[in-house]
């Protein structure tokens, strides 16, 4: 077997599988898949330090494998074959913004947002999407496929028209934003608007997926979290490799807690970090079946009907759970749930600070608030947040959130007549200025 191979994440089976294996599950158990590696042979003697030297070194390189904040960190996402191109729209790269006024808000903690919303496609899912799609291309697929609430049509729809290979999204009908909708449509993708809600379009999906030959992206596909997991180098590059104490993301089909997960404990392995940060993953209230199995003490997820304003994150029957717990266990990690009420009071607090983001994104925010104030994460304790899309990706459930007395405040209709227009802005405007 080679350096870079899959293997089954059950500890009782454990078999391995060439890279180019076409299950994205266990064929002998079922099990979930990881991408792994034999980093001594692959590394050689380079070290953490110099790996950090050279990572650092790269960000002023030209070539589009150094420009991509995935790319970058090549060495530790060693699967693409000798020759394959990689597909790349330079991807990553994301701010890490402090947010005071946001922290005290959650209850007096220092917090920070890595703002994942600043990638091509306005998601998160560009950094797994880079990793599937240049894999889906090395093996010669020629139509991907995935179930989305949006965010993962977009990104496949964008990176697939970049490798030349036909796209075919399934989203719940009438449930995902407009905006991610044309997103997928423009980037020419087929979209199959089937079932009530996401796990539905999955499951029909799935049941289609090996008779026609469709390469699969959801998450459940082990390339898309090998890309996603730099999210943590880039995080700790950017604060000089000093841990947070918790890092925190919201919680949908748990591949991108997973992905983390596995980022750290890869780190850990290699020497880059001794201590590792806890780990929160928040799910709204209405779509938090992972919450009610670690709550409750259950061993085994129960899926529930997802209802949630935050459609990214309306998911009932999470297929990266035994990921995502493993990533909890290695962190001493956390689950919360939230109220959509939660979620966008949370999303209100970061638009004081300037930031904006989708509504399933302020849930990693509006659980942090939770948390505090259960005394489960301390007061002054540094916190960094994921927030895993774009403000406008959903835009108009902000604006029908907004009360009418916020609305009477600040969208004026006025006739164009200018005694009406100075007497609309003197009283709305500079009386509270
Ligand atoms: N936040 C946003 C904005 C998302 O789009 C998603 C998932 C999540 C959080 C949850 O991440 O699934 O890795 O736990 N969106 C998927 C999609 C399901 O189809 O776009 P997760």
């Amino acid at each position: 077997m080679s350096s870079a191979f899959l293997q089954c994440i059950d500890d009782r089976c454990a078999r391995r599988y060439p890279l180019n294996a076409k299950e994205h599950q266990c064929p002998a158990c079922g099990g979930l898949l990881d991408v792994q590696y034999d980093f001594p042979s692959i590394l050689g003697g380079i070290d953490a330090p110099a790996l950090r030297r050279l990572w650092q070194q790269r960000k002023s390189g030209t070539a589009i494998t150094d420009q991509s904040g995935v790319w970058r960190f090549r060495e530790l996402l060693p699967f693409v074959p000798g020759g394959a191109e990689v597909v790349s729209l330079s991807e990553g790269r994301t701010p890490l913004v402090d947010v005071s006024r946001t922290g005290e808000w959650a209850g007096g903690v220092r917090l920070a947002i890595k703002h994942q919303g600043n990638n091509p496609t306005g998601s998160f899912k560009d950094l797994g999407m880079t990793a599937c799609i240049t894999q889906a291309a090395a093996l010669g697929s020629r139509v991907t496929a995935c179930a989305s609430t949006g965010n993962t049509s977009a990104s496949m729809a964008a990176y697939a028209a970049r490798a030349g290979i036909k796209a075919v999204v399934f989203v719940p009908f009438g449930k995902i934003s407009t905006a991610k909708l044309a997103q997928a449509l423009e980037f020419g993708a087929v979209v199959i608007e089937m079932g009530e809600n996401f796990d539905q379009a999955f499951q029909m999906l799935r049941d289609v997926t090996e008779e026609l030959g469709l390469y699969l992206v959801n998450s459940l596909n082990p390339f898309r979290l090998e890309g996603q997991k730099t999210i943590v180098f880039e995080i700790l590059e950017q604060r000089d490799w000093r841990m947070p104490d918790y890092l925190v993301v919201p919680g949908g089909n748990l591949g991108n807690v997973s992905s983390i997960g596995k980022g750290l404990g890869e780190l850990k392995q290699l020497g880059f970090i001794d201590k590792l940060p806890r780990l929160v993953v928040v799910q709204a209230e209405g779509a938090s079946p992972f919450y009610k199995m670690i709550a409750t003490g259950a061993t085994e997820i129960v899926a529930v009907q997802p209802r949630t304003e935050a459609s990214a994150i309306r998911i009932g029957n999470p297929v990266n759970w035994k990921k995502a717990l493993r990533a909890l266990r290695m962190t001493d990690g956390l689950c919360e749930s939230v109220t959509d009420d939660q979620i966008f009071e949370a999303k209100a607090a970061l638009a004081k600070d300037g930031v904006g983001c989708e509504p399933a994104s302020a849930a990693s925010v509006a659980g942090i608030q939770k948390l505090v104030r259960s005394g489960k994460i301390e007061d002054g304790a540094d916190v960094v947040a994921v927030l895993t899309g774009h403000q406008l990706k959903d835009p108009e459930i902000g604006i029908k959130r907004r009360s009418e007395r916020e609305m009477a405040q600040q969208r004026l209709h006025v006739e164009a007549d200018i005694r009406k227009l100075r007497a609309a802005l003197e009283s709305v405007v500079l009386q509270s200025a």
